[in-house]
């Protein structure tokens, strides 16, 4: 990280032209025409209530999966004081003296499973990500209280632990598409055996046409919970015919942005898609985000479903170790979506 304090501190030098490391090439930013804004188009809002009716919320659910890979939720079951306070922790931590994050760094962290930093994978990058973060992957309570930092820790847990029944019921819903109607232990496994948190800190960006807050990338997670703020800046790939392009996810209050992740899609052979997206740089305000990535467990060996191929649908991915997935992704820069197909 830049002298321990990320963009954040590049940010309050008071830059007034972006340092040519974080200047895109053409084909990356926002402006190009490849890279067009659908006007008014947006992903699905689906309000989750239970008073609503339950097979309309399912189907809508699982289209979203199939057709956009993306939706937001409202009426989750997550208590809104919980998301603020996670938002709350996020500013707190990243307004430490750069002496307190630097010990989280890739060179000082006690654990592999705690990483402060600054873009994506600034060694393979061609151009670096305007973006901070902390990324804790969750092993137990017990760890997390010795060494996830003191700053957001408890807060972090929480969304964590919170999010757990809307993650389960989200899933069941999904499986159930898939003619996969009882989630037993291998299952739940393969689709929830780990999860990691992400904190991410966007300072406000001098030329910001000319950078990115995240390249275009698709999650390697089953699923994804995503708590973004008011600012705005996430947007989703369509390759519908006549409106390639990028779509914006407005920010609503109190709603939860869900995506599928690579993992889901192999698991699905294909049925529920993994959308490429990406952060646009902002040049005046400062955007935080918080990921849970709902991952399996980095042991499992992942591929489609039997209950899927059951109808003699010809298997779309091989199997493939978790952790080797993961190990690719974390190895490249943030350039597109990986998904191996075999077809
Ligand atoms: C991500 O794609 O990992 C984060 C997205 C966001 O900050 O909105
Ligand atoms: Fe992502």
């Amino acid at each position: 990280t830049i002298q321990g304090n990320g963009v954040k501190g590049l940010y309050e030098m008071g830059l007034k032209t972006l340092p040519k490391q974080y200047i895109q090439p053409l084909e990356e930013r926002m402006s190009m025409t490849n890279n067009k804004v659908v006007p008014q188009e947006s992903i699905p809002i689906i309000d989750m209530s239970n008073n609503n009716n339950c097979e309309e919320v399912e189907d809508a659910i699982c289209d979203a999966a199939e057709k956009w890979g993306f939706f937001q939720v409202i009426n989750h079951g997550v208590p809104i004081h919980v998301l603020e306070n996670v938002k709350d922790a996020t500013y707190r931590f990243f307004e430490l003296a750069a002496e307190e994050k630097v010990k989280y760094s890739k060179e000082n962290s006690a654990t592999k499973n705690v990483r402060y930093g600054s873009s994506f994978n600034p060694d393979v990058e061609k151009a670096l990500e305007w973006k901070d973060y902390l990324s804790l992957f969750y092993v137990s309570d017990d760890e997390a209280t010795a060494t996830w930092p003191y700053a957001c820790r408890d807060e972090a847990v929480e969304y964590m632990k919170k999010s757990e029944a809307l993650i389960k019921r989200l899933l069941n819903i999904l499986m159930k598409r898939l003619n996969v109607n009882e989630i037993d232990e291998t299952k739940e496994a393969f689709l929830m055996g780990s999860r990691r948190i992400n904190l991410n800190y966007y300072p406000a960006c001098p030329n910001h046409d000319l950078a990115v807050a995240i390249g275009r990338h698709s999650d390697v997670s089953t699923l994804t919970i995503l708590l973004q703020d008011q600012t705005g800046g996430l947007f989703v790939r369509t390759e519908e015919e006549d409106r390639r392009g990028w779509i914006h996810v407005p920010p609503i209050p109190e709603a939860l942005v869900i995506n599928i992740g690579d993992a889901l899609q192999i698991m699905s052979n294909g049925r529920y898609k993994s959308v490429e997206h990406r952060v646009r740089a902002n040049g005046s305000k400062t955007r935080v985000s918080v990921p849970i990535f709902v991952n399996p467990r980095p042991s499992d060996v992942i591929g489609p479903f039997l209950e899927v191929l059951a109808s003699g649908e010809k298997a779309k991915y091989k199997n493939v170790l978790y952790s080797d997935y993961v190990r690719h992704f974390f190895g490249k820069a943030h350039d597109g979506k990986m998904t191996i197909e075999y077809a």
